[in-house]
């Protein structure tokens, strides 16, 4: 099992939420976060001295899936939050040991 995390740009969920779906990923939770990566939150084109840096309002998904899954996540992720543009996102791949199911008491795959 893994653990997919993404960092996404707020105006992209919409079309993220899409793109899973359409590749039968239902299950997900979403936060908003703050956030900056390589521009330390400024854009390309900032001028000023930069002292620290600038968080950004970004959204965070978190989608636990079984192996098979993994790389249908990925994709539609990048389907729907890819512009091309600096600040995109970013997406963290990383192993999951173990789920369970509060209700039934399931464990692991058939939890997911
Ligand atoms: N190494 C990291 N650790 C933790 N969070 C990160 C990291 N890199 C990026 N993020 C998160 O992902 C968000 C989006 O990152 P962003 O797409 O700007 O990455 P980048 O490395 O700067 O690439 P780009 O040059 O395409 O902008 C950041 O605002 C931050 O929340
Ligand atoms: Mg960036």
């Amino acid at each position: 099992m893994k653990l997919v995390v993404a960092m996404i740009q707020p105006h992209r969920l919409p079309d993220v939420k899409q793109a899973l779906f359409e590749a039968d990923i239902h299950k997900m939770t979403v936060t908003n976060v703050l956030g900056c990566g390589q521009q330390k939150g400024f854009s390309e084109t900032y001028r000023g001295v930069v002292h620290e840096v600038n968080l950004l309002k970004k959204i965070r998904f978190e989608v636990a899936v079984n192996e098979e899954f993994v790389d249908a996540t990925v994709n539609a992720i990048i389907k729907g939050a890819k512009s091309g543009q600096i600040g995109d996102g970013k997406i963290f791949v990383s192993s999951l040991d173990q789920v369970i199911r509060i209700r039934t008491g399931e464990k692991g795959e058939e939890a997911i």
